[in-house]
């Protein structure tokens, strides 16, 4: 692997598909296999922020500072598991303050310059929206990862997030490319949640992961603990998940 991050996004409009908990543990999963891994969260309800058990209230600087006052990345790192770079309610803000600044899509992509060399992969969560904040991602990210809890509605809003894509490909970023779909909140019990990853696979083919993270109260257990899945149960279904799906991904950037 070349020495610069790769840099990573999770998104998908849809609210509650499981992004933030995919971030933050395919993170902990790469840093378990000794990858030096920088989480950065992009959303203002702060949810990354909090599941590594930071109170998003108590930070004096955080991503808005960087987005908005270019203030350097680093003065809003954390280390926890993995590094953060933590975001607070404050950074709703932000997509109004930026859109008067010239570059306003590239505010994210400069504060990666003086950092790429000091980490592997760069992951970034993203709120439930294709506003600003997603396209300052979007335009830094080498690959995007979607999560999709396996419902028809949901599979719909897929095609909004791909034509976001094209723009982002046209005119901020000609190099992003999806990573892969990862089906999430799946529950093997019903024969409905079998058929909507029928539909995925017809409709993206191989660029759904092979791995299924399933639904379990893990996923809510963990984060209240300030814990990644990783972290809270080890040696869980749950946990392996993440484990066979970072592998995935680690695989595909070795081709
Ligand atoms: N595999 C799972 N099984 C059960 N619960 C899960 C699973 N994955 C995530 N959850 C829970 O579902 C909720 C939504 O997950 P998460 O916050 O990761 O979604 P999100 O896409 O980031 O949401 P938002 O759009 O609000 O940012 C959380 O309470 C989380 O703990
Ligand atoms: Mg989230």
């Amino acid at each position: 692997m070349s020495d610069r991050a790769k840099i990573i996004a999770f998104a998908n409009q849809k609210g509650g598909v499981a992004k933030t908990t995919t971030t933050l543990n395919i993170a902990v999963a790469f840093a378990e296999q000794g990858h030096r891994v920088l989480c950065v969260d992009m959303d203002p309800q702060g949810n990354l922020t909090m599941s590594q058990g930071i109170d998003p209230d108590t930070l004096e600087k955080s991503m808005y500072d960087v987005l908005v006052h270019h203030i350097p990345i680093k003065e809003v790192i954390k280390k926890r598991e993995i590094d953060l770079a933590c975001a607070s309610i404050d950074l709703a803000g932000a997509e109004i303050a930026m859109s008067t600044q010239i570059g306003r899509e590239r505010s994210l992509e400069k504060a990666f310059v003086p950092i790429l060399d000091d980490y592997d992969f760069i992951c970034i969560d993203t709120p439930p929206s294709l506003g600003l904040l997603t396209i300052n991602a979007l335009t830094a990210s080498d690959k995007v990862i979607v999560p999709v809890q396996c419902e028809y509605l949901s599979m719909r809003g897929l095609l909004q997030l791909q034509n976001t894509l094209l723009m982002v490909r046209e005119n901020l970023n000609p190099n992003i490319e999806i990573e892969g779909i990862v089906p999430t909140l799946v529950d093997s019990r019903t024969v409905h949640a079998k058929e909507a990853i029928e539909i995925l696979e017809e409709n993206f083919g191989d660029r759904v992961f092979a791995s299924r993270i399933r639904k379990t109260v893990r996923f809510a257990e963990a984060p209240v603990q300030g814990m990644s899945v990783l972290k809270y149960d080890p040696h869980g279904t749950a946990a392996d998940a993440y484990r066979q799906l970072a592998k995935e991904v680690l695989e595909n950037a070795e081709r």
